[in-house]
């Protein structure tokens, strides 16, 4: 079969009745059916457990989404053991046939694709846009990582090793072995399905620990490979307690690696853990770990200062702020400081807060963890800026909060360097574009930013010392495409990887030269 070149999923046009229409008509189908039990899945037995995660739909925290089992250490060993002997098979399945189930698959979520985004929509508060694109990429991961693994097991034709005079020698990339994939919820497919997909594609066997605010919607993806046919112990799904399930697996000797989305506070924690060898561990665990971000936006008093206030807003509220790449910072030069203020203010105010069933811009956030978390810096907000919109609770059966913005923030406040993963924006004043530029890096982290001008030598500038790994121009710092913008941050942002990108699959492979004598 001829496999045709790589291009992103389109988005679903809601400015369509029809489109909306069949949205309805998911979001109704996927609640006749919420309530139920979901199984662990270890080595293709489904194992019910006592102790249950109640998924709740976040906007309306009386409805259950479903009730799923909850693994221990127990069961965690038995998805190892189960893991362990699948590889020993997965492994020697070659390439194009392991890409072949990813493609399958692709095929099948393009085509249940707004029941996915509904049932999404109900566990994780999106509204219909970022469900939808939620969906896209994790199509996009899929064709992606099969198109690269298929790329990379073909290497020798395209990229030949120098050669010499009687010896043939080839590079192959063979993959680790077990690894622990741990995605957050705030990207509850497109995260879960593309470290999932890269690592299996890989020819690893993973045990799959989905963020327990969002197991569902990783049971339906989990459910959806064995409908393709995948062999059973590819993906064990194992949703549990971080702290239990995810110490014993992190620490266990036959992890080889583990593969992390998730906070800086967690990642380092997985980071030092697995940087211990347990009792009969034989490698060096490899730990890829994508973090936190304290993203920002730079204005200067050349920028189309109407781009600029649109893209702050949309970057700070996409999500009810809830993104890695979410631009809870703008650095503005003082000459145009008030006029952009002005209208992000007035963006910002538009914003309607309610049902994500309804289509509303911002919904709720996650849990009464961040819940109360947000509202915390909200507090504190108060205390190192100026309010100038937003800063309480909103009205609504779930975790609403108003979409807040702080100005007149000064670039060492806490809300100007710590990651807070809600609605909430801190404006700063710089007095010219180079000093605005050295407040958008004074941080720990490095993961998006953006820099509006109008000035070619002042972009070019920017280009090269605004430090973070995804930096865009005169547009929104979210919204990576796969594919497009490969997307990883540097510092305490992560390990350096690039998901979505060329050098993705090299983080679950390793390469095994072969020299023979001709
Ligand atoms: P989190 O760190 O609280 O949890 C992430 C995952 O780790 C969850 O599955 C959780 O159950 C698990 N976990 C918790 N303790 C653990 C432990 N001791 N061992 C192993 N696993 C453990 O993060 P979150 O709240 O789910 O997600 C939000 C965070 O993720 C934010 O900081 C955000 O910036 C970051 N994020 C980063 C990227 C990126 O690509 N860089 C993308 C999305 C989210
Ligand atoms: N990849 C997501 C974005 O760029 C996090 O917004």
């Amino acid at each position: 079969n001829e496999i045709k070149p790589y291009a992103n999923e389109p988005f679903t046009d809601f400015g369509k009745p029809e489109n909306v229409e069949a949205m309805k008509e998911a979001i109704a189908k996927v609640k006749s059916e919420l309530g139920r039990n979901y199984p662990l899945k270890v080595g293709g037995q489904k194992i019910e457990t006592e102790a249950k995660i109640t998924s709740v739909n976040p906007g309306n925290v009386d409805e259950v989404i479903g009730f799923v089992s909850k693994a221990d250490r127990e069961v965690a060993e038995r998805a190892m053991q189960a893991a362990l002997a699948t590889f020993e098979t997965w492994k020697k399945v070659p390439a194009r046939e392991r890409a072949e189930y990813l493609f399958k698959a692709a095929r099948l979520m393009r085509e249940r694709k707004h029941e996915f985004s509904a049932l999404m929509l109900l566990e994780s508060g999106k509204n219909y846009v970022e469900a939808d694109v939620d969906t896209a990429e994790a199509i996009d991961f899929m064709e992606f990582y099969a198109r690269e693994m298929i790329r990379l097991s073909t290497i020798d034709e395209t990229m030949p090793l120098a050669k010499i005079p009687g010896e043939d020698n080839r590079l192959t990339y063979i993959p680790l072995g077990v690894g622990v994939v741990i995605p957050p919820w705030n990207f509850p497919l497109a995260i879960c399905v593309g470290m999932t997909t890269a690592a299996i594609v890989s020819g690893n066997t993973v045990l799959l620990k989905p963020a327990s605010t969002t197991p569902v919607i990783a049971h339906k993806f989990v459910e959806m490979m064995e409908e393709v046919g995948l062999p059973a112990g590819v993906i064990n799904y194992i949703p549990g307690s971080g702290a239990e399930v995810g110490d014993f697996l992190t620490t266990h000797p036959k992890t080889r690696f583990v593969s992390f989305t998730g906070s800086k506070e967690v990642g380092l924690r997985i980071n030092k853990l697995a940087a211990d060898t347990a009792p009969g561990q034989i490698w060096i665990k490899r730990v890829v770990a994508e973090m936190g971000g304290k993203d920002g936006i730079v204005v200067d008093e050349t920028a189309d200062l109407d781009a600029a206030a649109a893209a702050i807003a949309a970057s700070a509220f996409g999500f009810q702020g809830q993104k890695c790449s979410a631009g809870s910072r703008a650095i503005i030069v003082e000459s145009v400081y008030d006029e952009v203020a002005e209208r992000v203010v007035k963006l910002t105010e538009q914003l309607q807060i309610g049902l994500p069933e309804l289509n509303f811009a911002s919904g709720p956030v996650i849990d009464n963890v961040s819940y109360a978390r947000i509202l915390d810096y909200i507090e504190i907000g108060k205390s190192e800026g100026t309010l100038l919109t937003g800063g309480a609770k909103a009205p609504g059966n779930g975790y609403y909060i108003q979409p807040t913005v702080f100005g007149d923030v000064s670039p060492k406040a806490r809300i100007m360097q710590e990651e807070i993963f809600g609605p909430v924006l801190a404006l700063a004043k710089a007095k010219d574009w180079r000093e605005a530029i050295d407040m958008y890096n004074d941080t720990e982290f490095g993961l998006t930013g953006s820099y509006f001008s109008a000035d070619e030598d002042r972009i070019a500038e920017a280009l090269e010392t605004v430090h973070c790994g995804n930096l865009y121009v005169n547009r929104k710092c979210t919204g990576a495409l796969v594919g497009v913008h490969p997307f990883g941050g540097f510092n305490m942002s992560g390990t350096d990887s690039k998901a979505g990108g060329y050098d993705y699959l090299l983080l679950f492979t390793q390469a095994k030269l072969t020299s023979r004598k001709a």
